[in-house]
Order: structure tokens, then C-alpha cells, then sequence
């Protein structure tokens, strides 16, 4: 579902806060205007100058969130042959679109950033790049489509809705319209958990199992504490919150909503301490996080493998279409 308003038009550069000129300033000068811009919250745009640690820092989280999107579809993509009915089918196959759709958009805004797309493609499948740690896990169960849709979609979400302020321009306005997508992929995920939990005893048990398997791997999705001083990222603005705003605030939304359907989160140290307003937990296991994301986990290299596969059955439509073309031959 795509809202033809969700996504902001591209401003015209009278229009809003120019990126500070580089003429007559030092270059160490003009990074710390840059630095002032977005720290005041304005936008860069594609084509405006920027320094080079700048690019190189929206370059790498765009890409990886590319390379999520686009790996994350191949969990689900498994049981689109098996959803119970036509009506998940239908709903499952939507959501798997729309996720390549958002690899396709974001793979767009890094190609702007300088790197060519066949260039991200390989170091995704070299394993140069990464992509997120859930996306390495197998889909043992139906149930386990209704946890990822609701619970792995709903972590994306609480840190992508905080990337609707980023201070890259395209990046921005691309979240938007993610976002909306992701909002349904949520509803689409909860009705599946709903209509399990609500179903037989065998059917209960497995939302029960699925959230027992994934419940490590969502608690360390948004990565270890990291002091606010100390990333760059945050200090670009390219995003907004650290990785422990972000869980506090999915376990926040989400503890409550879990509870509520009598599943048992599988950690007995959780608890909300009313003196802190924080959510107390058991340390995620950042070794499990560390083996995972660098292609270690049990289904990285098969993942990996199908897209090798795909991306060599696909090279004649590659190669047909970006072909140049051949000057017709002449006629005597
Ligand atoms: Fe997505
Ligand atoms: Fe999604």
C-alpha cells in the first residue's frame, strides 16, 4: 500500500536552508558549517556538497538497510507456497513485495552516494557488507511468518520511524513511505499471531515456540549500548535515537501487547523498574550477535547462496536491458 502523500516533494534549493557554501572558507571551517547545518536540523540533498566522512557514513547505513530488506524477504519467501489459505498467500506475497520495493528505493539513494548497485550486489554476496542479524535465522514454523511480520517488522519500525528526521533528504522522505508499508506488515503480522493464539492448543504452542526462538535475536537486533557521544551516526543525524532508546521503547510498546495474549516472554529478568522508567533485561548475547551478522549464523550461507544463484539466472535480463546500444549497421 503505498500513499501517494507519504512521500514529501523534493524541495527546490530557495525553497530551504542551503548547505553552507564552500568558497572563501578553509575546508576544516566548511565541515563544521556542515556540521552546524545539520546539527540545527536542515537537510542535505543528493547533490549538494558534503564532506566525505558525511557521504561515506549515509553510504554504509543505507546500504545495509538495503541488503536487509532485500535478504530479509528470502525468510518469508519460504513458506509463500505453504500459507494455510489463498487470503495469506495474497497477504504474504504483498509484504514480500513491498520489501524488495524498499530494497529497490534504498538501493537507489546509496547508487546517488557514489557506490554502483552490481558493486553493493557483490559485497553483499562476498560478505563484505552485512545485513541484520534476524535474517540469518531459519522459519521452522507458520507461526514464525506471524512473529516476523509483527515483532522483527514492529523492532524495524520503532527505528525507522525515528529516520523520517534524518538529515539526508532522500533518505528521509524514502522513510516515509516505507513506514506506511511497514505499518501494514505489522497488522498483517499481528492478525496471523491473533489467529493462532486464538486457535487450537497445537496452534498456541506454536506462537509460543516461534517467540521463545526469536526473542534472543530481537533483543539484540538493534545492536549493544553505545554511548550517544561517541557515534557518528548519530552525530550526522542520520539517525535520531541509540540502539538502547530504540529497544527500551520496542519493549515498551510491545511487552504489554505480548502479555496481553498470554505468551510468556522468555526472559524471567524482565521487568519495568519504575525508579529508572527503563526496562531491565538479561544482557543479550552480543558473541551470538557478533557470529550471526558475520555471515556465521545457521542459515547465512544458504541465504547467501540462493542469491548468488538468483542474481546469475537474472544476469541475461542484466545484461539485456543496460546493454548499449549498438549503432545500427549502415547501408551502403
Ligand atoms: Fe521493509
Ligand atoms: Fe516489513
Amino acid at each position: 500500500m503505498t500513499d501517494p502523500l507519504a512521500l514529501d516533494p523534493v524541495l527546490a534549493p530557495e525553497e530551504r536552508t542551503p548547505v553552507p557554501s564552500r568558497e572563501g572558507v578553509t575546508p576544516d571551517a566548511w565541515v563544521e558549517r556542515f556540521e552546524a547545518h545539520v546539527a540545527a536540523g536542515h537537510k542535505v540533498e543528493a547533490s549538494d556538497p558534503m564532506p566525505d566522512e558525511y557521504r561515506t557514513a549515509v553510504l554504509r547505513f543505507v546500504e545495509m538497510h538495503a541488503n536487509s530488506e532485500l535478504m530479509g524477504v528470502l525468510p518469508e519467501r519460504e513458506w509463500l507456497m505453504r500459507a494455510p489459505t489463498l487470503r495469506r498467500k495474497l497477504a504474504l506475497t504483498a509484504k514480500v513485495q513491498d520489501e524488495v520495493g524498499h530494497a529497490q528505493l534504498l538501493y537507489r539513494i546509496a547508487e546517488d552516494l557514489g557506490k554502483s548497485r552490481e558493486a553493493m550486489f557483490d559485497d553483499l554476496i562476498d560478505g563484505r557488507t552485512k545485513f541484520h542479524n534476524v535474517f540469518h535465522y531459519p522459519t521452522r514454523s507458520w507461526a514464525d511468518v506471524g512473529i516476523i511480520a509483527w515483532l522483527v517488522d514492529a523492532a524495524a519500525i520503532v527505528a525507522q520511524q525515528a529516520l523520517r528526521d534524518s538529515s539526508y533528504g532522500p533518505y528521509a522522505r524514502t522513510m516515509r513511505k516505507i513506514c506506511w508499508e511497514e505499518s501494514v506488515h505489522i497488522m498483517h503480522g499481528r492478525d496471523v499471531v491473533l489467529t493462532l493464539v486464538t486457535g487450537t492448543p497445537s496452534q498456541r504452542a506454536a506462537v509460543q515456540d516461534a517467540l521463545d526462538r526469536w526473542w534472543g535475536p530481537l533483543m539484540q537486533m538493534h545492536g549493544p549500548r553505545s554511548p550517544r557521544e561517541k557515534d557518528r551516526d548519530l552525530h550526522w543525524r542520520i539517525k535520531a535515537k541509540t540502539s538502547e532508546e530504540l529497544r527500551q521503547e520496542f519493549l515498551t510498546i510491545y511487552v504489554p501487547r505480548l502479555l496481553e495474549l498470554g505468551l510468556v516472554i522468555p526472559d524471567p529478568a524482565l521487568r519495568f523498574d519504575e525508579a529508572s522508567a527503563l526496562w531491565q533485561y538479561t544482557e543479550p548475547d552480543w558473541d551470538e550477535l557478533r557470529t550471526v551478522v558475520t555471515n556465521h549464523g545457521p542459515m547465512s550461507q544458504a541465504r547467501l547462496d540462493f542469491r548468488r544463484l538468483a542474481r546469475e539466472e537474472t544476469r541475461w535480463v542484466r545484461e539485456s536491458i543496460l546493454a548499449a546500444p549498438r549503432p545500427a549497421p549502415r547501408v551502403a
